[in-house]
């Protein structure tokens, strides 16, 4: 079931309290982990199988986890999934964690992917927390290259985008999918989206 907005706050509330503290090299919860959370509070993931791309601290596949989805969290930095599994201890909950850039290490498919990824244009990455490449959108031109084997039929992906990395062209080139707005943000200096990306194979049945 989706949740009331009251029902979600307590969960995350939860897990900010487990984590204390995120190692300064891992990225912190912000607006955009945020807006991740209100997004996949409006789906239900109970006995889902859940895949947190680049989980960072962890906070939205602990959130899932809590809610009974089965989930994989991944990220290319092995910091990140140290600090998400002793929170996850903390939480008593079972996650599995992997180490892998992008899907390169989770091989299998999933109902749901979410994604929120470093989106900052930069000239290469220095910091893999925050630097897209080049118009910050390098590392989502190679997930949705790829999400189409990692997606179980009728599966989809919630994708954050930032208004710093032209979402709106985003759909060029990729008429496989079809992408549509489940929750939006305006800050002060962008506005943050995420997105639902589905197979348009999947629709038409
Ligand atoms: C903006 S942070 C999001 C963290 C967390 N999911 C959240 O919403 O707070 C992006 C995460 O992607 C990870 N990352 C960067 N490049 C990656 C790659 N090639 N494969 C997997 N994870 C990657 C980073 O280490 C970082 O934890």
């Amino acid at each position: 079931m989706p949740l009331t907005v009251q029902n979600s706050n307590e969960i995350l509330r939860k897990i900010l309290a487990a984590m204390r503290s995120v190692p300064p090299q891992v990225y912190a919860p912000g607006d955009d982990t945020f807006l991740m959370v209100d997004a996949i509070a409006t789906v239900s993931v109970e006995g889902k199988n859940v895949l947190d791309l680049g989980t960072g601290s962890g906070v939205l596949g602990l959130y899932c986890a809590l809610r009974l989805a089965h989930v994989t969290a991944a990220d290319i930095d092995e910091l990140a999934i140290r600090h998400t599994a002793d929170a996850a201890r903390l939480l008593g909950v079972d996650l599995k964690l992997v180490i892998s850039d992008l899907f390169s290490n989770v091989p299998s498919q999933f109902d749901l992917v979410l994604f929120n990824p470093p989106y900052l244009p930069s000239e290469g990455v220095h910091d893999a927390t925050v630097d897209g490449g080049s118009g910050g959108r390098d590392l989502i031109i190679r997930f949705l290259e790829e999400l189409p084997d990692h997606l179980q039929k009728n599966g989809s992906a919630f994708l954050l985008v930032s208004s710093l990395s032209s979402p709106n062209t985003l759909p060029n080139g990729y008429d496989n999918f079809e992408f549509s707005t489940v929750a939006k943000r305006a800050l002060f200096f962008e506005e943050l989206e995420v997105l639902r990306v589905r197979l348009r194979n999947d629709l038409s049945i």
